[in-house]
């Protein structure tokens, strides 16, 4: 998946193509490209790496031109190197694409054997090729990329320059995001509302199918068969401003410490202050009547949704399916029609979990998005969306917005048992104080960080790394393995603390840390002899509990994080800080590039 931008000006675009791209960089920072329309012809310039190298390539070369497009890539098809970079042109057309075009090989052959020569290794080049074929027919610029698209099977976000047409863009989409922006005498294209905050808070979104035909004065929308439509304005309260680091050394630093902030401000937006109880929008569908959910997620943003589980079935008593958004799309579960479906998604964009909102939305079930990003394609296509009030997250790993999905999570966990009468008001009042309380013990967890710095300066040298838990610690285990392996690149594992004996424990030695999440609950006891059996194996193990869970082992682990003695229904909100923390420093002090990890990409909008 990949960002892009289009922008029909009134100056040199060159400048503000980059601006858009680095709003974008969360997509993907494989290698960046723009291209412009100089007197009508097609310039372009590229660069392998991140945004600040194409900004370096064009400030030694500039590029001119009141017409332009722009795309930031995470690598499907090809290496990222400049050749496989985009925008791709023949000298005819240049485009940006973001998706993948699954009959690449089919019209790649097809084109070769017409005659055109490919220069990229990407699937992105036989859109290029295809629509110039149809330009040669004697097509107009709509014409040719209508009749191309017909022929394109996949996932696209495309933005089109055509040589010679000077204040022309064409955008489509089908599968992934694409916005067109209004400005006064300028026309923008976007991946999102984000990149083209500074140039325009007049939105409108392409619905799947669209393609839309830019120029100064306005846009022209036509849907799958060639109709002209008409498309919504929206104004996007999203603000312009870059987000900047302050006095932290990573995005990721920050955004783990803004938690007991953001925490609060989620609790604060469902807690009824009157009546001390937490509280949610009206949804269009009685939950009362919802006797069994379905939660679908992908990444971090699943083990939320298995936190969910536990708290789903335990609270409310109702049974929960839980399913990886990229499995459950293709598994052909049976869904109840009036059934609920809850999608839990940072970005509100990643494609597996949005396919699967709409495979449950068509198949007649009510759908609940937990997002982010407020004005996203998964808020805006379920028949109710939940906010997480994290603010924007920068670092590509995710950890505030995990801990207020959790918070969004737990809310929706105790107003289901209390619809359905399963859950008294006593125990009602006694979960949703243990909620409120949250933020206070978040900012005392956070005290523990040099603690945990010290802690990780000790494992640097690890090759593998286990995490285990039960109950509701087992995801935080999973999560605190994810957090280790994408920022800090060392192999690790998350397991379920009484799973260990069917296979992982003979993996431990002395050299591979267990990171055990042990909050004093009804499993403590049962977690604390499975630490007892890797310790008599010789495990190095980091054990997380509260002072009184931490004492049983004082003298046997390797290293121990103490926590405050808190309620067992809020402790995986409160654990995940110190897996956030370990695998942070463990990162940073390995050098790492620990906000934007190789190969990863924040939002990932392809299958
Ligand atoms: C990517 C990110 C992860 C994130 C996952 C799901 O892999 O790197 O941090 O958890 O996508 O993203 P979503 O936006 O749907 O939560």
């Amino acid at each position: 998946m990949c960002g892009i931008v289009g922008i029909i000006g009134k100056t040199d675009v060159a400048p503000f193509l980059i601006d858009g791209l680095k709003r974008l960089e969360y997509r993907g920072y494989d290698s960046a490209g723009i291209a412009t329309l100089d007197g009508g012809k097609i310039e372009r310039r590229r660069a392998e790496g991140k945004i600040v190298n194409l900004e370096a390539t064009v400030q030694k070369r500039p590029i001119h031109g009141v017409t332009g497009i722009g795309h930031t890539r995470w690598a499907t098809h090809g290496v990222p190197n400049e050749a496989n970079a985009h925008p791709h042109s023949d000298g005819r057309v240049a485009l940006v694409h973001n998706g993948i075009i699954e009959n690449f090989q089919e019209l790649r052959r097809e084109l070769t054997a017409t005659g055109h020569t490919f220069e990229s290794e990407t699937d992105t080049e036989v859109v290029v090729h295809l629509i110039s074929a149809y330009l040669a027919t004697g097509l107009a610029p709509k014409d040719a990329t209508f009749a191309a698209l017909q022929r394109l099977k996949g996932a696209f976000a495309l933005a089109i320059l055509f040589n010679g047409h000077d204040g022309l863009i064409i955008g489509a989409r089908k599968g992934s995001p694409l916005a067109v922006g209004y400005g006064e005498g300028e026309m923008f294209l976007g991946s999102d509302a984000l990149a083209l905050a500074p140039l325009t808070r007049r939105i409108a979104y392409l619905e799947d199918g669209d393609f839309a035909v830019l120029s100064a004065d306005g846009v022209q929308i036509f849907d799958s068969l060639g109709a002209p439509v008409a498309r919504d304005i929206h104004i996007t309260q999203l603000s312009g401003a870059m987000i900047g680091k302050g006095a932290y050394r990573h995005f990721m630093l920050k955004e783990i410490y803004e938690q007991a902030t953001v925490i609060g401000d989620t609790l604060n937006s469902h807690f009824n202050p009157v009546e001390r109880t937490l509280t949610l929008p009206p949804m269009p569908f009685d939950l009362a009547k919802i006797d069994r959910v379905t939660l679908v997620a992908c990444g971090t943003s699943y083990y939320a949704a298995m936190v969910a589980k536990y708290w789903i079935e335990g609270v409310a008593r109702v049974p929960v399916d839980l399913d990886i958004a990229s499995e459950f799309r293709y598994r052909q579960a049976p869904v109840q029609k009036g059934g609920l479906a809850v999608f839990i998604s940072q970005s509100g964009e990643t494609a597996d979990t949005l396919a699967a909102l709409r495979f449950c939305r068509d198949a007649g079930m009510h759908t609940v998005a937990v997002v982010n990003v407020p004005e996203s394609t998964m808020a805006r296509e379920a028949s109710a969306s939940l906010p997480t009030l994290a603010g924007p997250e920068i670092g590509v790993a995710s950890t505030k917005a995990f801990t207020t999905q959790l918070v969004v999570l737990a809310t929706l966990a105790i107003v289901l048992g209390k619809t359905r009468g399963v859950l008294d008001r006593d125990a009602e009042a006694t979960l949703s104080k243990a909620l409120t309380e949250v933020p206070s013990y978040a900012t005392e967890v956070l005290k523990s960080d040099d603690a945990i710095r010290a802690i990780a300066q000790d494992l640097l040298d690890a090759q593998d790394a286990f995490y285990i838990g039960r109950g509701t610690a087992f995801p935080i285990a999973l999560e605190g393995a994810l957090k280790l392996k994408e920022i800090s690149y060392i192999h690790a594992e998350g397991f379920a603390a009484g799973e260990m004996k069917h296979g992982p424990i003979a993996m431990i030695d002395e050299t591979v840390p267990v990171i055990v999440v042990a909050p004093p609950d009804a499993l403590f006891e049962k977690t604390a002899s499975n630490v007892q059996e890797v310790i008599a194996r010789g495990g190095r193990v980091v054990f997380i509990s509260d002072a009184e869970g931490v004492s049983h082992f004082r003298d046997k682990a390797f290293a121990t994080i103490v926590m405050p003695s808190v309620a067992p229904f809020v402790a995986p909100i409160l654990y995940a800080i110190p897996v956030q923390l370990l695998a942070y420093h463990i990162a940073s002090l390995k050098g790492t590039d620990v906000d934007q990890p190789r190969n990863l990409a924040k939002s990932v909008t392809v299958e």
